[in-house]
């Protein structure tokens, strides 16, 4: 397929605290299928992200630099209505082993119920990043182990940063 169908927009939605290698993967195939693909971040402080909103959006942003169609946004509430008001009637989610699929399929049944007509499109994790999530990552990482290849170079940068940071003033 050289052309992505014209008019469908999708929407990734996520905590993408941070977005690892896996969600990149994701999005690069979404955006082969769909005309634009809206990478967006639920604001929800309740979770205690690592990142900010804003930290998580830049990250996201320099990521995605040279793919054509995706742009990012957050938003809060209800991922239906998020979904709706930006036009989008496919929302893209990424399964990675069959332990994903009883949680993917409620939420997606929910959506659906909520505003009919709004699909959820799964795609199968790549065998090379079905192991990894954001929050094996930050355990990896916060205990000195190597996560190179997880997350792209400049998320790797900043969460040593963010972990040395938080090591220096929790032994203050
Ligand atoms: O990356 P995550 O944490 O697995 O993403 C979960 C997310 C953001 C897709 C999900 O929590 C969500 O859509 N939240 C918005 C609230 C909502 O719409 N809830 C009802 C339907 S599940």
């Amino acid at each position: 397929m050289t052309q992505p169908p014209s008019g469908v927009v999708a929407i990734y939605p996520g905590s993408f605290d941070p977005i690892t290698s896996g969600h990149l993967d994701v999005i690069e195939r979404g955006s082969k299928m769909f005309s634009r693909v809206i990478v967006a971040i639920l604001q929800n402080e309740a979770k205690q992200p690592l990142f900010t909103v804003a930290e998580r959006m830049e990250m996201l942003r320099e990521s995605l630099t040279g793919f054509s169609g995706v742009e990012v946004d957050a938003f809060q509430g209800l991922l239906a209505e998020y979904a709706m008001a930006k036009g989008a009637r496919v929302i893209l989610r990424g399964i990675r082993a069959i332990s994903d699929y009883e949680y993917e399929l409620q939420m997606a049944l929910m959506n659906r119920r909520l505003q009919p007509g709004l699909e959820t499109i799964f795609l199968p994790a790549s065998e090379t990043f079905s192991f990894i999530s954001s929050k094996m990552v930050k355990e990896v990482i916060s205990l000195g182990g190597n996560i190179n290849g997880l997350v792209p170079p400049l998320v790797e940068d900043r969460l040593k940063r963010r972990i040395a940071n938080y090591k220096r003033t929790s032994s203050t």
